[in-house]
């Protein structure tokens, strides 16, 4: 019988929840706000919000600083908001997934403050203390390790030293935890998006990490070593089976993990048998080179590493990387829409991408992020692209009626989701006819893929589902082009002005152009 699991033909969407509705006038996006807005999200045609964190946070890290893994942050509203916010998101028949962060508690959750208040504390072990440092580094710059005044010793921060590592191998850590994501299953989330998930149990010896050969300067300070030791470690499977267990005794929920390795390393996520992650998140599209070769590449060798029965995922961005209209310019963003709409497998989109919404350049005095505050200068800082969503070409965007805690984008009076939904070749326009080819060819979502392939700056590859065949061609260069296609109608391009045209033999791309081409 087929497996019919929601999550996998999905298009989740990510809503950074600062920056997407401010509904109070602070300046801050809130839970009342995504409400507001969520017959935008079903017009749109995505499926599924995940939603990074709301829960009580001193916002050291922006809510990844977590002080109550089971309440909402006033910032974004009350526990009755969630509440009404879920019914409403199920309602329209939409899926809601929250963020989890297990790696790591803020230094203010009440676990923390016990931990360090004395050596002899039941909760000390719930922390990782040492009497000495070894020599592992802080994703933010700088060692990993806090010397602590009061009880003489040090602990481990993977991130700020506002971000103390959980002691995942005690096991009252893991009830703990657990139960927290029980809370929310029970409220009936949909699923959850694991922070950090590779980095979750360190080495129980707490080995020095080996020297980089690789490092450059100009790369964060972390890069210095080899991440041997604090991450990738091989417990880490029996826990991620348990958490997605967790997730089974509520029945059909998804456990998305988080995962920066290479793709044989992150194919281990899906577990022995499948008993891992559903989706370690796939961020081959967000690192890769945008070029016919390596994109082609990038795809065929991800989908010769998946697993038998493995679900595919693929995703565009998300509130850690530049966006990638940035980083692949306003032409080629229309063709990284269609490769995503495309591919087979899970899809995740980050909110503002259907507007080729740009990173936002923050002058000094605006810089948020700690990972800029911490290494300034190279390329660390998010803020660029967590900036507010506009929604209208009004001096605030619509965002809010203060003042908006990150910069709104120099071009929101032209770039925002009013003016693009009145223009029919928009990009916005382009977005929701995707969205909505997506449901209508079953061979878009779980049909086959086959012939990957790169002839010059031409990407191209056929998607199937029987006697349905879809032939995408996209111009990854930056000159025009002509490509040999099969006889067929183009169902979409990526300037929304061929759609229905015939073609057969060749046919002449632009740059930055893309097609789907179905044929019988
Ligand atoms: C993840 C989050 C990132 C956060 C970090 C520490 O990578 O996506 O925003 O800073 O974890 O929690």
């Amino acid at each position: 019988m087929q497996d019919l699991s929601w999550w996998k033909d999905a298009v989740v969407y990510e809503v950074y929840p600062r920056s997407f509705q401010d509904s109070n006038g602070d300046g801050i996006g809130d839970l009342n706000g995504i409400r507001e807005r969520l017959d935008y999200l079903v017009d749109l045609g995505i499926d599924t919000v995940w939603i990074s964190p709301i829960y009580p946070s001193p916002m050291a890290d922006f809510g990844y600083d977590v002080a109550d893994y089971c309440g909402i942050n006033s910032i974004f509203g009350t526990m009755q908001d969630f509440d009404r916010l879920l019914e409403e998101v199920h309602k329209r028949g939409l899926r809601m997934i929250l963020d989890f962060v297990p790696n790591h508690t803020s230094d203010q959750h009440p676990w923390f403050l016990e931990s360090r208040s004395s050596r002899d504390n039941p909760k000390r072990d719930w922390y990782l203390w040492r009497d000495q440092p070894n020599n592992w580094l802080s994703h933010f710059g700088g060692s990993a390790w806090e010397f602590d005044q009061k009880t003489q010793q040090y602990y481990l921060h993977e991130f700020l030293k506002e971000q103390p590592d959980l002691n995942w191998r005690n096991p009252a850590v893991k009830t703990a935890m657990f139960d927290a994501l029980r809370f929310w299953l029970r409220k009936g989330v949909d699923g959850f998006r694991v922070d950090v998930m590779w980095l979750m149990i360190k080495d129980d010896q707490f080995r020095d990490n080996p020297p980089n050969p690789g490092y450059h300067l100009g790369q964060g300070s972390k890069e210095r070593l080899l991440p041997i030791y604090d991450a990738d470690r091989p417990e880490i499977h029996g826990l991620v089976a348990e958490m997605r267990g967790v997730l089974e005794e509520f029945g059909d929920r998804v456990l998305i993990g988080e995962i920066y390795l290479p793709v044989q390393q992150l194919m281990s996520y899906y577990g022995k048998d499948l008993t891992g992650a559903n989706l370690p998140f796939n961020f081959q599209l967000l690192q890769c080179p945008w070029n016919a070769p390596d994109v082609a590449q990038v795809i065929a060798d991800y989908h010769d590493a998946l697993p038998d029965g493995a679900w595919p995922n693929w995703v565009l961005g998300n509130h850690d990387k530049p966006r990638i209209a940035s980083r692949v310019g306003a032409h080629q963003a229309r063709n990284a829409a269609m490769l995503l709409f495309t591919l087979p497998g899970t899809l995740t989109m980050y909110y503002g991408e259907e507007l080729g919404m740009c990173d936002v350049k923050i002058a000094p005095e605006d810089v948020q992020d700690p990972a800029e505050k911490n290494q300034p200068g190279i390329g660390m800082g998010r803020d660029p692209e967590r900036t507010p969503m506009p929604w209208d070409g009004s001096p605030l965007a619509g965002f809010t009626t203060g003042k908006p805690w990150l910069p709104l984008g120099p071009e929101h009076d032209q770039c925002n989701v009013e003016a693009l939904r009145k223009d029919a070749t928009s990009i916005y326009a382009l977005y929701r006819k995707l969205l909505r080819l997506r449901r209508k060819h079953p061979a878009l979502a779980n049909g086959t893929l086959a012939d990957v392939k790169a002839e010059g700056h031409v990407l191209r590859f056929l998607r199937g589902s029987g006697d349905k065949a879809l032939l995408i061609v996209m111009n990854l260069g930056h000159e025009p082009v002509r490509t040999d296609v099969d006889a067929g109608s183009i169902v979409v391009s990526t300037g929304m002005d061929r759609d229905g045209e015939r073609v057969s033999g060749s046919t002449d791309l632009k740059s930055g152009e893309g097609l789907m081409i179905e044929s019988r």
